[in-house]
């Protein structure tokens, strides 16, 4: 399973890369405007700290708008992957990059049938947002179960990246069903190290250390 972070913020980036644990960033337009800074400016920073794929996410809604800022973002470095919102424009404007071999990522996605939309338009990545789906009392994860089924049953290369996590219990379901790709905040990202017992075994250990010497 591949790890993404889904933000823009640079401190977070560094830490988690420095954990050994990142694929790649996941970003959208709330992220990178809690950033303050330029657009392009932080997938740039992103990239040069990142070498797996970034997201960047278009703000153009019709299939012209979207191809221009996506081959601009795609100029930004080669690991750029670009963010298109689940949309019939969206849908015409991924079909194109596909073409011209720019991969994308398509988001908002809360159906099956739009991520068999989606994979049949030639995404390379498509985000189901399974916290707000829990959000209005729908599963989340049962569509992560419908969407890897319905992959599967048509070998569809699209890679199901699960977005919108807000637990690390959302991330273990995930993993169970065999999502290929997980985008964690990195509240939830520090949360998974931790356990209880494994803070008072070691506090226990270190103490019986001091009991004998290294040689
Ligand atoms: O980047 C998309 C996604 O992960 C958003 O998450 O928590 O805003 O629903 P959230």
């Amino acid at each position: 399973m591949e790890f993404f972070i889904d933000t823009a913020d640079i401190g977070e980036i560094r830490q988690a890369m420095e954990w050994g644990i990142l694929d790649g960033v996941t970003t959208n337009p709330s992220l990178v405007a809690k950033t303050q800074k330029p657009f392009k400016q932080v997938i740039k920073e992103i990239c040069e700290i990142v070498p797996g794929p970034v997201s960047a996410e278009v703000v153009a809604t019709d299939r012209d708008g979207i191809l221009r800022e996506g081959r601009e973002l795609a100029q930004i470095a080669p690991n750029v992957v670009i963010k298109v919102p689940l949309i019939p424009e969206g849908l015409k404007a991924v079909k194109i990059f596909a073409q011209e071999g720019i991969k994308t990522n398509v988001t908002l996605c809360f159906q099956a049938n739009q991520a068999l939309l989606a994979a049949k338009a030639g995404a390379s990545y498509i985000s189901p947002f399974v916290g707000r789906l829990d959000d209005i009392s729908q599963s989340g994860m049962q569509l992560i179960e419908e969407i890897i089924t319905i992959y599967r049953n048509y070998n569809f290369t699209t890679k199901v990246l699960v977005a919108s996590i807000r637990h690390p219990e959302h991330l273990k379901q995930a993993a169970l069903l065999g999502a290929d790709v997980a985008t964690l905040p990195f509240s939830v990202l520090s949360q998974l190290v931790k356990h209880p017992l494994t803070d008072i075994g070691l506090e226990r250990f270190l103490a019986d250390a001091k009991k004998f010497s290294w040689d």
